[in-house]
């Protein structure tokens, strides 16, 4: 691989590859890399779409991210226990990767600010030599996070990619990368690449408390967990959901904490895949105005996970089931507000992996069976590269 730079261009034949520097139209010679990624990663191995394929392969590319990059979190986690504050930054599925570390690193007792991207520059004049700016993009290419990172950097941040494509802009202008080695992710839809970001700024904030290990054998047990987990059955019991709600225009979901990030990404698998109309709430917010949308039958979906908030959230779908919402517990627990109830793992604060999962899966099935592309959604693009 050789990644193009800026001013290059590249004339290929039959017998050879050859690089130019268009300024002087003198040729030059390739920087030639080599990737890990396997040809197989590319292609859909007996799976229907790659959508479905990446999402499956998560089992794998969790908890390989506790194997990989330990340098690289060791010189950040360095930087960071210098004193540095931490900005987070990105567009979309990355955004909300961003906003869940936020209560991982609060857990810890580190501070975080996250911004999306593209209402970051109002606040860049506050980054400066003692702020570690993490961009998180699976193809480092999306122009709002360049745009805000490139601020950033002016200011003076030292600037940390979080990416999955390899050989990016976003990388390139990078201080440090932390590459999240999940392969490559055809379907437009993130999946993987977004749990093993979130994985990777999870074992962060350990490599920030000098405590690594911990999350290396948490995201070790994950694995193991959602190889019992995600199975055929698992499949089974989603496409059945899928069928019963996909006559309806819309949903919407709610949770606290880490659940509510995860109601954020649940929300855009279902709105991306298959056109629905599904909006994530805090349930915090749900007498705010929310409460106003729900009829008779309206399905609400309640992420939920054995934590401190578990019954605030239960209260809430309550609230919701008064109303006569159709209750669907996303959750390692059943409960009598419960309609329906997806059983996932419960592995403390890392369920909010598989119930993201449920989301992803869900968000598939529904796009089959209205007839989307899963793996490329109307008006979407997998990496969005103008402002
Ligand atoms: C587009 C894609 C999303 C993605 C977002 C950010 O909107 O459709 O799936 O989350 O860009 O992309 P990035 O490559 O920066 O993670």
């Amino acid at each position: 691989m050789h990644f193009l730079n800026d001013g290059e261009a590249v004339v290929m034949n039959k017998k050879k590859v050859a690089l130019f520097d268009l300024k002087s139209e003198r040729e030059k010679s390739l920087d030639i890399q080599t990737l890990d990624w396997k040809m197989e990663d590319a292609e859909k191995g007996g799976f229907p779409h790659f959508l479905l394929k990446e999402i499956v392969e998560q089992k794998n590319t969790l908890p390989k991210t506790g194997q990989i990059n330990k340098q690289e979190f060791q010189k950040i986690a360095a930087k960071i226990n210098e004193g540095c504050k931490i900005i987070m930054s990105a567009c979309g599925t990355a955004s909300y990767c961003t906003l869940a570390a936020k209560y991982f690193f609060s857990d810890l007792g580190i501070e975080s600010e996250v911004y999306g991207a593209y209402e970051f520059l109002p606040f860049a004049r506050f980054c400066n030599e003692k702020t570690v700016f993490i961009a998180v993009s699976q193809s480092g290419e999306t122009a709002d996070t360049l745009i805000a990172a490139r601020a950033a950097k002016k200011q003076g941040a030292y600037i940390v990619a979080v990416v999955n494509a390899r050989g990016s802009t976003l990388e390139r202008m990078a201080d440090c990368t932390l590459p999240v080695g999940a392969g490559p992710e055809i379907a437009v839809l993130s999946t993987k690449a977004f749990t093993a970001q979130t994985a990777t700024l999870y074992l962060l904030a350990y490599y920030i408390k000098g405590v690594p290990e911990k999350a290396i054998t948490k995201l070790d047990h994950l694995g193991k967990m959602l190889e019992t987990w995600l199975t055929q059955n698992l499949l089974t019991r989603v496409r059945e959901l899928a069928k019963s709600l996909m006559d309806h225009e819309d949903m919407y979901l709610i949770g606290k904490y880490l659940n509510y990030p995860g109601c954020l990404e649940f929300a855009l698998k279902i709105k991306e895949s298959s056109y629905i109309h599904s909006e994530g709430f805090a349930s915090g917010e749900l007498k705010h105005g929310v409460i106003a949308l729900i009829q008779k039958g309206t399905p609400c979906f309640v992420l939920a996970m054995n934590d401190e908030v578990r019954n605030e959230v239960l209260s809430s779908a309550a609230e919701l089931k008064a109303r006569g919402g159709k209750i669907i517990g996303v959750a390692p627990f059943e409960s009598h507000e419960f309609d329906i109830h997806v059983k996932t793992p419960d592995i403390g604060k890392l369920t909010f992996f598989p119930n993201v999962i449920v989301g992803q899966l869900l968000g598939y099935y529904l796009g089959i069976g209205r007839g989307t592309d899963p793996d490329k959604p109307r008006n979407l693009a997998k990496s969005v590269t103008v402002k």
